[in-house]
């Protein structure tokens, strides 16, 4: 059976016994406690703890992909050394919303265990709560009791985080054979791989606060979640989820790309890039991108993990991209947006591991070379300054120095490390951004705990009265007070001030108290839920003040340029085709830019209706429309698809007129305000990518005004107030003086020469002429002498062209140019009268004017 059957199978199955399907929510939660959907039940978890009501229909099931890769349940160091653990896996659930319990989730989980995937009940074990008398009962109508074995808290009590729904549970084991595993652990309720666990049912009993203090649910629900991939391995009868054919396509391309044979015993690598490619790719699919810090931290660890491997098994350059190339198709038969963006996937990735692979060679010597030293010094820690120093320079994430060092029984001189940490980060306290490590889901923790998410009231308010609840220093430690002149960060408890986000800038104001302005707010970004502004204090603040909060007035131009992207990207499609999906945006006051998938360069035609259709939708002054629907009601609405839903999340939808897209940023009322739009740049990204820049508002006006301003400049100097008509009369002109030129051959006969036994030689460097006015200069000199050889090189931009012609002299013309092209980095070559080659490097003109000098002198002497 394949994985496909086996999904299909079990929502088939939970939706004949009444459950509502649901398709994998997105791997980004919108959930400031956690880094990514790590559980089926996280879609549901607000339905659990009766945040928002339970639905008409109390039973759901989902395949949901989740990813174990970063906070509680963190896989990442496991991945490749066990059989068993992935960073990225499928979760089959059934959920029971204060409807059906213990005796139900028990039974419907052994009818399908046993009756519809065939497991051998002589194979089967279950683990129980230890206090869980009701479960053990439960359990002895199906099996024997002596294959029930109570556990403590750390094994059968699951939480999805520190705080959240939780209950005791219970786990169905497989016994994988007593022949094939003969560990000292592996009996049942060890640690060995011979029983394995299958399925795990939460009975959702309470709620842990954030001071950690369990209170009942308002309703006892049901969680389980059975592992895709540990099933589809063991019907298929392998002891390795890598052996399944999940991973083997991924390990084989491995294989093929590397040149070496997979071998289960000493074939980690193998693994960590098979399990790692899928996570990349689904991250990458889902809009996160590599970044310095947060999500965008971790999938850049991981790739950086796999990419490291790759190089053990002795790859040199990108490689992971291809093999993401293959989960792209693999899984994009479920998840069919892998394949609409596979090419995209594959060039992130690519350039990624291109960045990496520059440094990664001067890495790991040195890496080695401290290995080296520590080996012949008998040290017992990796320096912590070279820890950081390949972190640094080298971009090796700790948890990559870390794993490395792993393998060979070492660890990092974590107080060395920080240290150098803390020294940069006192050098660079004017950045904004975290260096990676930094930003560690800890550091904010103790706000979320104590705060929870503060509030964001900008959308009706510009100007707030707020309350400081807390302060950070630049490093993300909090304080009590900053001094005048500090920067630093500022959580109000409920704040006008809109966090970057996708395209917007943060924004930018001020904050006053008692009319004196104490802070600067120079950006604003959310880091796990929490929104902070970045400040420079004028002033002391401190922890309760309350003060003025005051959005800057270029809000209002963000603003005209976040909905003129929806009305590009509105327009995009409907010019270019429904293709076209974002692939990056940024939305400033001044500009906007955005990046979309689409295959090659826009001509004019398709730019010029793409402008015309945006100022279009300006003019009709379109007002905007804000509503926050279900999911499924702005799918059918038209808004853009989702790579996935949540139930009961409610989303925010923005229109404007045919413009529907869900967004939960600031807009502005009516398109009639974005004033006019003008395309500035069309560029190209990577392959497949394309890049619109744009202006809007205010600096659309600045745009035209400067475009005018030129053609006033124009008709001064040309002296007429019709600039085309200038124009055409200038051209006419040159036409003429060039005719004049070329046919009088007035200027060939003036080019600086010598003659060598009676021939004459030129060889010069002419600006300001192109290639066609080159050729027939080199004919009129043909022309009007008997003996002759001339070469010219000519440049336009960055390219260098040379032209040469000879006549009645030894010297070969293809041959002279190739020589001096060779010399401009640049090749070409042609008759022995008359040729033609290109050059690249200008600034060795003057060493090939010498050259052809040189070559003709010797030839003609
Ligand atoms: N939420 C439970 C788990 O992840 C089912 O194991």
């Amino acid at each position: 059976m394949k994985a496909k059957d086996i999904r299909a199978l079990f929502l088939e199955y939970f939706e004949s016994k009444g459950h509502q399907v649901y398709a994998s929510m997105p791997l980004v939660p919108d959930d400031a406690s956690l880094l990514f959907t790590n559980a089926g039940m996280v879609q549901f978890k607000d339905i659990f703890t009766g945040k928002i009501p339970i639905p008409s229909q109390k039973r759901a099931t989902s395949a949901q992909l989740c990813i174990r890769a970063g906070g509680k349940h963190n896989d990442l160091e496991n991945v490749g050394y066990t059989a068993r653990h992935h960073t990225l896996f499928e979760m089959l659930g059934n959920f029971s919303f204060g409807d059906y319990f213990k005796k139900e989730a028990i039974a419907y989980a052994w009818e399908f265990v046993t009756e519809i995937l065939g497991f051998d009940k002589s194979l089967l074990y279950v683990t129980i709560h230890e206090s869980d008398d009701e479960a053990y009962e439960l359990w002895c109508r199906h099996i024997d009791s002596s294959r029930i074995k109570r556990m403590g808290d750390k094994d059968n009590f699951w939480q999805m985080g520190d705080t959240g729904p939780c209950g005791p549970c219970s786990e169905i084991f497989v016994d994988q054979g007593e022949k094939h595993f003969k560990g000292e652990e592996d009996y049942f309720g060890g640690d060995g791989d011979r029983f394995l666990e299958i399925w795990n049912l939460v009975f959702m009993q309470y709620e842990r606060d954030k001071d950690g203090k369990l209170k009942p649910l308002p309703k006892p629900s049901i969680d389980t979640g059975m592992g895709l991939e540990r099933v589809v391995a063991l019907l298929e009868g392998k002891f390795s989820n890598f052996d399944s054919s999940l991973f083997m396509p991924l390990i084989k391309k491995v294989e093929a790309l590397s040149g070496q044979t997979y071998v289960y015993e000493s074939g980690a690598s193998f693994r960590v890039i098979a399990d790692h490619s899928r996570s990349v790719t689904f991250l990458l699919a889902q809009g996160v991108h590599f970044d310095k810090e947060g999500r965008g931290y971790v999938l850049r660890r991981i790739l950086r993990r796999a990419v490291r491997h790759g190089y053990l098994l002795g790859l040199r350059k990108a490689f992971l991209y291809e093999i993401v190339g293959a989960v792209c198709v693999q899984m994009g038969e479920h998840y069919g947006y892998l394949r609409e963006r596979q090419n995209a996937i594959m060039e992130q990735c690519k350039a990624e591991e291109e960045r990496f692979f520059e440094t990664i060679e001067l890495g790991m010597s040195l890496f080695n070379a401290e290995l080296d030293s520590i080996k012949k010094h008998k040290e017992k820690n990796f320096k912590g300054h070279i820890a950081f120093k390949l972190y640094d320079t080298y971009g090796f994430p700790l948890d990559l120095t870390q794993d490395m060092l792993r393998e060979v029984g070492l660890s990092v001189d974590m107080e060395g490390f920080e240290k150098c940490m803390q020294e940069q980060k006192d050098r660079s306290k004017a950045h904004w951004k975290g260096s990676g490590d930094s930003v560690k889901e800890g550091d904010f923790n103790t706000l979320l705990n104590e705060f929870g998410e503060n509030t964001f009231n900008g959308y009706t308010h510009t100007q707030t009265k707020s309350r400081i609840l807390a302060l950070l220093d630049s490093n993300f430690k909090r304080i009590e007070s900053l001094q005048s002149d500090a920067y630093g960060y500022v959580m109000l408890d409920s704040t006008p001030f809109y966090p970057e986000s996708g395209g917007p800038v943060g924004d930018k104001g001020i904050l006053k108290i008692d009319s004196n302005i104490v802070a600067k707010v120079l950006d604003t970004q959310k880091f796990f839920g929490l929104n902070l502004s970045k400040i420079t204090t004028a002033n002391v603040i401190k922890t309760g003040d309350l003060v003025d909060a005051q959005v800057d007035s270029s809000r209002l131009e963000i603003a005209k340029h976040h909905s003129a992207t929806h009305l590009l990207h509105y327009a995009l499609r409907k010019i270019l085709g429904s293709h076209i999906t974002q692939a990056g945006s940024l939305v400033e006051s001044n500009r906007l830019r955005f990046d979309f998938s689409h295959p090659k360069a826009l001509t004019n035609d398709e730019l010029e209706a793409i402008e015309e259709l945006v100022n279009a939708q300006i003019l009709s002054q379109s007002a905007q429309i804000c509503e926050n629907m279900g999911i499924t009601e702005a799918k059918e609405k038209g808004a853009m698809a989702l790579f996935g839903e949540k139930y009961g999340e409610s989303v925010r939808v923005i229109t404007f007129g045919d413009s529907i897209e869900l967004c939960g940023g600031i807009h502005v009322q009516n398109t009639a305000e974005i004033g006019s739009f003008y395309i500035v740049r069309e560029s190209s990204v990577s392959s497949g990518t394309r890049r619109i820049e744009a202006v809007c508002g205010k600096a659309a006006y600045q745009y035209g005004k400067n475009a005018l301003d030129s053609i006033k400049i124009l008709k001064n100097t040309l002296k007429t107030q019709d600039v085309m008509q200038g124009i055409m009369k200038l051209k006419e002109q040159i036409q003429t003086l060039k005719e004049k030129v070329g046919k009088g051959g007035e200027s060939a006969k003036t080019l600086e020469s010598e003659i060598l036994n009676e021939v004459k030689l030129i060889v010069l460097n002419l600006k300001n002429i192109d290639t066609k006015e080159a050729k027939e200069l080199v004919d009129n000199a043909k022309n009007e002498n008997q003996k002759v050889a001339i070469l010219l090189i000519t440049q336009n931009e960055n390219k260098v062209t040379i032209t040469a012609g000879v006549k009645n002299a030894p010297l070969k013309a293809g041959v002279w140019v190739k020589q001096v092209a060779q010399e401009l980095g640049g090749n070409g070559g042609g008759r022995d009268d008359f040729a033609t080659a290109g050059g690249k490097d200008i600034s060795k003109i003057k060493e090939a004017l010498d050259l052809a000098k040189q070559i003709a002198r010797e030839s003609l002497k």
